[in-house]
């Protein structure tokens, strides 16, 4: 299994230069524009609970690595509450039809956000407690990532407006970076994992897609966050960013 961490850690590294992380660096940009593209995120967050809960887990298990990935699935398949508790400090939580909320969550524009949900339920599905592991390994790198760009962001707006956030915020990161095996012992475990050479390039295959649909789902929330302004995320796409501009 080394090797695959190994092309997990180098694919993180080329993650992090996705233009959608230099936007969220950008101070110069408001930091509510940076997270502007929040909603879009939507079917990726919601799904991920719902595959942790009903994909990734099997219980009873005797599989010391099936129990592993159980662990992580109780850790994560309730962080789409702390989501939903952020759109509302973010004061993005709009009264809409019905109709309209289905629209956009099935809209063009959060296209990735699904796709990825339906890439990793394609693999992870009557997959081998290994796979999952190879599987949850790319979801916790790209997690990672994510979210220590939009802790930065969640920081200055808590200095701005004493306001905590429970997705975007420092605490998701703290819980995130400290689960995915839980103790250092398990983390060898899975580094321990030895892989057939068939195996191996499979998890390569996996690692190398994911990553790829991963990258597509960046790009689609930065074309969101450039085109909407953070107060009207659902409104018809335009170039706002300009006019956002800390002076
Ligand atoms: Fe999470």
């Amino acid at each position: 299994m080394e090797k695959v961490l190994a092309l997990i850690e180098e694919k993180k590294q080329k993650f992090a230069e996705s233009g959608l992380f230099e936007f969220m660096r950008d101070q110069s940009i408001d930091p509510r524009q940076r997270l502007a593209f929040a909603p879009c995120i939507a079917p990726f967050t919601m799904g991920f609970g719902e595959l942790n809960e009903y994909l990734f887990r099997e219980e009873p298990t005797n599989d010391p690595l099936q129990a592993i990935v159980n662990n992580h699935t109780y850790e994560d398949d309730h962080h789409w509450w702390w989501f939903l508790e952020d759109l509302e400090t973010l004061a993005i939580d709009k009264s809409m039809k019905f109709s309209e909320s289905l629209k956009f969550v099935w809209s063009e524009e959060t296209k990735a956000s699904r796709w990825v949900i339906h890439q990793i339920f394609r693999y992870a599905f009557g997959a081998s407690p290994t796979t999952k592991l190879v599987i949850l390994e790319v979801i916790e790198a790209t997690g990672d990532v994510f979210l220590s760009m939009s802790a930065l962001i969640a920081e200055e707006l808590r200095t701005i407006t004493k306001k905590e956030f429970v997705y975007f915020g420092y605490s998701h990161l703290a819980v995130e970076t400290g689960h995915t095996t839980g103790t250092a012992g398990v983390e060898q475990l899975i580094k321990d994992i030895q892989l057939t050479e068939e195996t191996r390039q499979e998890a390569f295959k996996i690692v190398e897609d994911l990553f790829e649909v991963f990258t597509q789902f960046t790009d689609e929330l930065l074309v969101h966050a450039k085109t909407h302004s953070f107060d009207q995320p659902f409104a018809e796409p335009r170039e706002i960013l300009q006019p956002l501009k800390v002076a």
